[in-house]
């Protein structure tokens, strides 16, 4: 089966408080961006791989791949990204052949530390069971709230999603023809919505998104003392 990664870069960044949205923040003269391509490639090359981003920085992505993947340029593709992240991943979805089966990884590109272990775990299981979505535990405290308390949640229950979500094409084209709901948060609710089960693995604490300032800090610690 062929592969193909949906790698999102078309979000703004709201909470990073910076000019430019966040995937194109530097890291050791690198953009973030580049760092879960890399990964991509290097893990699971060959691969398709697809990047939604905004009109406007769609040069600037297309000017960083000539420049930092010389060989395997061919097999990216920029594309305009959408409103929400729903509406990116649907463009990148024409993007997929409809007429092969092939495996879909769907990611974050704020999540730059991306592992190729988890890699490979998500694409073995995915073969096997349609689908693999990586979750969490979680080591704060959970409080809901409900009728204006908050009221004590088992964390032991909860879990936090992470991206890359894998899928197999024929289930994740399928999903992907509804329109956006509220409650879409993740690739793996619209599949959930079309009536598909999901098949969950462990995902890894290091594959953290970059969100806010402080996490930045944290990427390049970590790429240089894993990575660089
Ligand atoms: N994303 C996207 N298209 C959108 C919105 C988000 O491709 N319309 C991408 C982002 O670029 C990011 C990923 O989806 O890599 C996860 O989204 P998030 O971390 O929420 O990024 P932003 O929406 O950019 O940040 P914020 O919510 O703080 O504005
Ligand atoms: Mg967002």
């Amino acid at each position: 089966m062929e592969k193909y990664a949906i790698i999102l870069a078309a979000g703004r960044g709201k909470r990073m408080n910076s000019v430019i949205p966040k995937q194109f923040l530097s890291l050791y003269k690198k953009p973030l961006w580049y760092y879960s391509v890399k990964t991509f490639l290097d893990t699971l090359n060959p691969i398709h791989i697809i990047i939604p981003t905004l009109s406007e920085n769609m040069t600037e992505i297309q000017r960083g791949i000539k420049k930092y993947f010389s060989t395997s340029y061919p097999k990216i593709h920029i594309i305009e990204g959408g409103e929400m992240r729903f509406h990116s991943v649907k463009n990148a979805l024409t993007h997929i052949p409809t007429n092969a089966k092939s495996i879909v990884f769907i990611h974050d590109s704020a999540r730059c530390l991306i592992q190729s272990q988890l890699l490979k775990n998500l694409y073995t299981t995915a073969q096997k069971y349609q689908s693999a979505i990586p979750i969490i535990g979680v080591t704060d405290s959970i409080r809901q709230l409900d009728n204006n308390k908050y009221k004590y949640i088992d964390r032991k229950k909860i879990f936090s999603v992470q991206t890359p979500q894998v899928f197999q094409s024929d289930i994740l084209l399928e999903s992907f023809k509804t329109d956006f709901e509220n409650h879409f948060t993740d690739d793996a609710s619209v599949v959930e919505y079309a009536g598909y089960q999901l098949h969950f693995v462990q995902g890894d604490i290091s594959n953290i998104k970059i969100t806010y300032p402080v996490d930045i800090e944290i990427a390049k610690w970590y790429l240089k003392n894993t990575q660089l």
